[in-house]
């Protein structure tokens, strides 16, 4: 009696198998289905069960026993095992061997380790074996040889190791024999040639070696032969030619050799697939190989093949891929070229690879009539001469079009940018000449763009920077003039290098530089550049090769590198820099050459790092340096010890008291006068309205990741607004929105108050709203968002109070950071107070709600319960404190200690104020971090 199972969708199947063992568990199951009664069979799959389990992704979506997937035409015996790509984990229990009447066994494509039972011998019914893509170890068993009437075997894509056993050969019913992927070694046996049934060998990818059996011709039913990627060595069998039903051919990658016979292709007329690179023949392409009309892939890249590039491709229609890349292969006579007049008829070409071969003569132009299917397209590493025609534009199915390394002259044409499907576009290494044409730009696509050393002059042209996918930009070595257009410096996706070294580019290296955060090489040596390294190139902070030499870049270099501590190479020579070496690149770790010489530095030469190996660096030419490695030469400082001690201690007390001056000075200024600002922002925040649209991008569409604060009134997301927003006054600006939870009760309110007082309150230590959003959002719904300047050190609460997980070095406020906090948030509070025709009061002062930016200067911010007059405010609080009260938090209190500081002077906790005062418990809506 017999059980099959048929599972249709995979997923299910292991269920399918569930079920069954189910069923075997609970015979009340037996009148709806016939039932597996045989004891030896159920046991057997318990056992398989027991030693296979599901990877943690879980497959078993239903695992119940009312799913009925098994069809049973005789109960008792299993005769399918289907449990391909399920995500099994575990190994193959030796059981299945009792399951005597299987005939399938699928399990490819999980993830089964062990070795194979060699127990399988066993199942003499076993017709179907597929243990493909899994991690099974050991040796292929001999055994397998006992089930005599095997018709297929897959097990390719293990790890399986030993030789191919010769036993193999006695399975004569065998169709299907596939091995490849493994670590198999030795000689293919012999006996593989007496399995006259076979129809598929797969040996590829295994570590064989040896010849190939010449008595491989015998197999005559073979379409498919795959031996690539082993170590075989020898000829190709005559006889091989001769098996007229190969419709797959594949000797890739062995150390094959000889001349391929002229008439190889006689008997091949169903070839499909040709794979021969890699190895080591020569002498011509047989032109017989091109009779077939079926051919779709001719790979015959890396060999040593000469002669010309055979004129007959016309008739092959189904033409997919034609590589002859890295070959010997010549062309003398413009008339060579007739071949690709021909392949303009092959309408289904997608790849021509004909790339570092001898190709001269003229570039015809039929090359632009090959099929508009065609995506790569690479000649590189040739002799080809003429122009790049216009009607290149027709090839819009284009990817890859290499033609760097050929002595192409003439412009690029300018309908090169219809190619908008583009990703590598290499011209390098040719004669071409004029502009770079702007529609480049088009090439959004793009990730690589060479077209280094050639003679193309003119000005880089900035929409070169709507190349928004660009990994790597070579312009190197032609005649560019004008500055490096800052667009360029915004393609944040440049990771593996921008070369325009060998220009004339001038100007100053633009402070976008910092922009190119992913980027890892940087040249611009041996241009007319000028000015100062900008700072920001210490933002680029996987930058590990970074090459300026013979500029005129002048000025000190410490702030620009000194975060760059991922730098391996460092080439500065030739410009006019100046000031200290910084020490602190003798920590930098990876650093292994700095070539600093021809400069003006000045002072001593660090000792360690990268300076402790004479021959990595160089700062010959720099006249004032002193000690440093003896094997620079330098002359010693002199002093250094004790009068540079001596000099930085009284500087640093000098500077000291000097703040302190300055800081008391400041505190009698603002006590005499409300000072006024000069700054008007009410006409930036009445003219500047934001749209809904452009705060969602520039939040990233209020991303999660962009989130800085939550808060029962809305939350705080940063952003930064698009560069290219030409219509904001906000371009490129870092923003912080705080978008109103409108359903909170109060939060509208609270909104209206915020503008109201910001709008009129102008001062440095109150933060700045720079515009309002009031509109819909895309769900149709009120949106409402008060805009700010983004302030990059949060808040002074996250400094007085640092997570556990921050870096708690950094984060650390000194003496006169405090006490210059304190001016500014007196300052603040006094312009509140004081400032405005009436007085304000902020109502929630705390730390949570003192923002710092870049250079630690504070803010008062989170006005949205502030209110006046003061008068009043002082008033009530004073006379009927328990019954009115405040929103918020009154007076400083640290969030730890406010639980346990109970005093009648300072009201803390959530008070109500009077009656139109925000309802509502009061969030932390706070701006930080
Ligand atoms: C398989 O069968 C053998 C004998 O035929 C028995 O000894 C063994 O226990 C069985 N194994 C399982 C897991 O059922
Ligand atoms: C079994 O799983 C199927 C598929 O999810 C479900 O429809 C059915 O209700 C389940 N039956 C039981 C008894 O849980
Ligand atoms: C084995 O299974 C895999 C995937 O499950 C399939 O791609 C492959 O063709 C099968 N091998 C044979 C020889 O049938
Ligand atoms: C092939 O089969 C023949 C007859 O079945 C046998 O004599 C011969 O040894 C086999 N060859 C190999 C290489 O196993
Ligand atoms: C290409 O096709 C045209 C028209 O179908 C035919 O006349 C010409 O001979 C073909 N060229 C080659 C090289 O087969
Ligand atoms: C291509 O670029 C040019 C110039 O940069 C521009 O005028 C043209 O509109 C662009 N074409 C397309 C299809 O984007």
């Amino acid at each position: 009696m017999f059980v099959e199972t048929f599972a249709q969708p995979s997923p299910s199947k292991l269920l399918v198998y569930a079920t069954l063992i189910l069923l075997l568990c609970n015979h009340t199951f037996s009148l709806r289905h016939p039932v597996l009664t045989n004891v030896t069979d159920w046991r057997a799959l318990l056992s398989i069960k027991s030693a296979i389990s599901t990877n943690p992704e879980g497959s078993l979506p239903y695992w119940n026993n009312s799913v009925h997937y098994c069809r049973c035409r005789h109960p008792q015996r299993v005769i399918f095992l289907e449990l391909e790509t399920l995500g099994l984990d575990g190994f193959i229990s030796a059981a299945i061997a009792n399951l005597t009447f299987l005939r399938k066994i699928d399990l490819s494509g999980n993830q089964i380790n062990g070795l194979i039972p060699h127990e399988i011998g066993r199942l003499r019914g076993l017709r179907y074996l597929n243990l493909s893509m899994n991690s099974l170890g050991g040796s292929v068993p001999s055994s397998v040889s006992h089930c005599s009437r095997l018709q297929v075997i897959g097990l390719s894509s293990n790890m399986l190791e030993g030789e191919i056993p010769s036993v193999l050969g006695n399975c004569l019913d065998l169709r299907i024999l596939s091995l490849s992927n493994n670590h198999l070694e030795g000689k293919i046996p012999l006996s593989l040639t007496n399995l006259s049934f076979l129809d598929v060998l797969c040996l590829g990818s295994n570590d064989l070696s040896g010849e190939i059996p010449s008595l491989m011709g015998k197999l005559y039913r073979l379409t498919e032969l795959d031996l690539s990627g082993n170590r075989l060595t020898g000829f190709i069998p005559a006889s091989l030619w001769n098996l007229s039903a190969l419709s797959q051919l594949n000797v890739a990658d062995n150390y094959l050799l000889g001349v391929l016979p002229t008439n190889a292709g006689y008997s091949l007329t169903l070839l499909r697939k040709i794979y021969v690179y890699n190895n080591r023949f020569h002498g011509p392409i047989p032109m017989s190989l091109f009779n077939a009309s079926t051919l779709e892939v001719v790979d015959f890249s890396s060999n040593r093949f000469i002669g010309e590039i055979p004129q007959n491709l016309g008739g092959l229609r189904k033409l997919r891929w034609l590589n002859l890349l890295d070959n010997q292969l010549e062309l003398r006579k413009d008339e060579g070229w007739s071949f690709l007049t021909g392949l303009c008829n092959c309408t289904n070409l997608e790849k021509l690879q004909l790339g570092s071969n001898s190709l001269g003569g003229l570039l015809p132009n039929s090359i632009a009539n090959l099929s508009t299917k065609l995506q790569i397209l690479s000649m590189s590493d040739n002799e080809i001469s003429g122009n790049i025609f216009h009607e290149i534009g027709n090839l819009v199915s284009l990817t890859v079009f290499d033609m760097g390394q050929n002595l192409l002259r003439g412009s690029i044409p300018a309908p090169i940018g219809l190619l908008t499907n583009l990703h590598v576009l290499d011209l390098g290494t040719n004669k071409l000449s004029g502009e770079v044409p702007s529609t480049l730009g088009n090439l959004t696509l793009l990730n690589s763009l060479h077209l280094g050393s050639n003679e193309l002059s003119g000005m880089i042209p900035p929409n070169l920077g709507n190349c928004q996918n660009l990994i790597s930009l070579n312009l190197s070595n032609n005649k560019l003039t004008g500055g490096i257009p800052k667009e360029i410096l915004t393609i944040s996706t440049l990771s593996i290098y921008l070369d325009l070294a060998r220009n004339s580019l001038t100007g100053s290296l633009p402070a976008e530089v910092g922009s190119l955060k992913n980027l890892g090489e940087i040249d611009f040596s041996r241009n007319n550049l000028s000015g100062e390294l900008p700072s920001s190139l210490g933002k680029c902070q996987v930058l590990k090769n970074l090459r300026i030499s013979n500029n005129f870049i002048h000025g000190n270099i410490s702030l620009a590198l000194s975060t760059l501590r991922g730098m391996q190479e460092l080439d500065l020579s030739q410009n006019n820099l100046s000031g200290q070496i910084p020490y602190v690149l003798q920590d930098f770790p990876f650093l292994y050459y700095i070539n600093l010489s021809y400069n003006n530095f000045e002072g001593e030469v660090p000792r360690n790092g990268v300076f402790a190996n004479a021959s990595a660096v160089s700062v010959l030419g720099n006249n004032n340096l002193c000690g440093g490695n003896s094997m620079l030469q330098l002359p010693p400082c002199t002093f250094q010890s004790t009068w540079k001690k001596y000099w930085f201690a009284t500087l640093s007390l000098i500077i000291a008291f000097g703040i302190i001056g300055v800081c008391l000075f400041l505190i009698f200024c603002w006590m005499q006068t409300p000072r006024k600002e000069p700054i008007n922002i009410e006409s930036i925040y009445v003219q500047g309205r934001i749209s809904y649209a452009k705060l969602m991008r520039a939040t990233n569409g209020f991303s999660a990741d962009n989130l800085i604060g939550l808060g029962s009134f809305g939350a705080v997301y940063r952003g930064k607004i698009d560069d290219d927003d030409k219509d904001s006054m906000f371009r490129g600006m870092q923003i912080a929105v705080k978008v109103l939870n409108l359903q909170q009760h109060g939060a509208s309110k609270s909104f209206t108050t915020e503008c109201d007082v910001l709008k009129n309150m102008i001062h440095r230590n109150i933060i700045k709203i720079l515009t309002t959003c009031s509109g819909v959002d895309s769900m149709g719904n009120d949106f409402k968002a008060i805009v700010y300047e983004f302030m990059a050190n949060g808040s002074l609460e996250s400094w007085l109070h640092p997570d556990v997980n921050e870096q708690g070095e950094t984060k650390k406020l000194n003496f006169l950071q405090r006490i210059n906090i304190a001016i500014d948030v007196a300052s603040g509070l006094y312009r509140l107070h004081k400032g405005g025709e009436k007085p304000i009061i902020h109502c929630d002062i705390k730390p949570s709600n003192i923002l710092l930016d870049e250079d630690m200067a504070a803010c008062v911010s989170d006005l949205g319960l502030a209110r006046g007059p003061v008068e009043a405010l002082v008033r009530t609080s004073l006379h009927t404190i328990n019954s009115y009260g405040f929103k918020g938090t009154i007076g400083y209190v640290a969030p730890d200690a406010s639980a346990k500081l109970p005093s009648p002077l300072l009201p803390l906790g959530p008070l109500e104020w009077d009656g139109d005062g925000p309802k509502g418990s009061r969030g932390e809506g706070r701006q930080a971090r």
